[in-house]
């Protein structure tokens, strides 16, 4: 298997170096070969070649069978010009691979309790969501947009715009996805206000008659922002439009306590699918040996599982050693408890290692 490997900025070369040394020990316990090779990406790649997304990026990305990326971004880049910042790259990525579904995977791990933000009595009913995020429309890739001078003042604009088939497939991917798990779906719009989520709504229900065995609901955005700190409990898989998917699966992930565990997968068909960890490029920690590799190592076993047909196995290794270093009290910096044992990102990589 060829995997490509974007470490980008920030805390992304350390962790994905960890993620690297688990796949390693993967490829051996099973007799697997993975051949990897490294692209640039986000800001480090602007620096050597003036682009967040260099063709030979593009070009080495699509050549694999998968892509694995840390984070992109940080101070150094913010002040660059929009069209180049360090963004662009990972919204270039998703568009030229045609990632349209993002699955962004929020459950508490047991062992993690105490890191959990919400009362007690809510975080005892579980949280165990998945929130399918559409990634290559709306908003973020709608025309006209930009800022202009309109009678003597500036505007700016974006366009919020879907045709109907990015709906339907993204629908497909949710209750495809709710099938596999507890057959709710969640369809998450604006459709009092919005008409293009008007049309979301209509298209979803009409894709929901291949699916009479799934629980349909829709909820408005702002309720469901609410809900998910309210009650997590109540939803099993959420579908929802690019900037609405950003914003909610923020705080899906934090409210597990710990946005340093989740991984992701940015999947579409007929190419390579993209797997990183959630979290960003935390400039602040960064080369310090203080990052959370899990979420990095979560995001190999997903991109094992999704990537290729058989390596379930090869991918729940991995999830069940990361879910026996946290038993073992082994904690990095952003879920440290009382009482843990406090590791670094080597370190951590060490324990998951020897599990495995
Ligand atoms: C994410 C990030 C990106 C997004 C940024 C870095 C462009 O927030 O993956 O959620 O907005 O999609
Ligand atoms: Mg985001």
């Amino acid at each position: 298997m060829k995997i490509c490997v974007m470490p980008g900025d920030g805390i992304g070369r350390e962790i994905v170096a960890q993620a690297l040394r688990v796949l390693d020990k993967v490829g051996a316990k099973f007799g697997r070969k993975f051949e990897t090779q490294e692209a640039l990406i986000g800001g480090v790649a602007i620096d050597a070649t003036g682009s967040p997304l260099p063709e030979e990026t593009l070009r080495l990305c699509k050549a694999a069978d998968a892509v694995l990326l840390g984070a992109v971004g940080g101070p150094k880049w913010d002040t660059i010009d929009p069209s180049i910042r360090p963004e662009r790259g990972l919204l270039g990525i998703r568009k030229e691979l045609g990632l349209f579904a993002n699955l962004r995977p929020a459950s508490l791990f047991p062992e993690l309790r105490h890191a959990c933000y919400l009362r007690p009595d809510i975080v005892a009913k579980g949280i165990d969501l998945l929130v399918v995020r559409e990634l290559t429309g709306g908003a973020y890739f709608g025309t006209p947009k930009g800022v202009e001078v309109r009678g003597g003042e500036r505007v700016g604009f974006n366009n919020m715009i879907y045709f109907e088939h990015e709906i339907r497939r993204i629908a497909k991917v949710g209750f495809e996805a709710a099938k596999k798990r507890r057959k709710k779906l969640c369809s998450v719009d604006k459709a009092n206000v919005l008409d293009v989520s008007r049309l979301w709504r209509e298209v979803v229900i009409e894709v929901s008659k291949d699916y009479p065995d799934i629980e349909l609901s829709h909820m408005y955005v702002d309720n469901a922002a609410m809900q998910l700190v309210r009650d997590p409990s109540q939803f099993d898989v959420i579908v929802t439009e690019n900037l609405f998917g950003d914003i909610l699966s923020d705080e899906a992930s934090v409210i597990t306590g710990s946005i340093g565990m989740l991984p992701s997968a940015s999947v579409g068909e007929g190419n390579p699918g993209l797997f990183e960890p959630i979290h960003g490029s935390a400039p602040d920690i960064a080369g310090q040996n203080k990052a959370n590799p899990l979420a990095t190592i979560l995001s190999v076993a997903m991109l094992l599982r999704y990537s290729v047909s058989d390596m379930d196995a090869e991918a729940a290794a991995i999830e069940t050693a990361v879910q026996k270093t946290l038993q073992q009290g082994y904690r990095t910096g952003d879920i440290r408890e009382e009482g843990c044992k406090l590791l670094g990102c080597v370190e951590m990589a060490d324990a998951v290692l020897a599990n495995l």
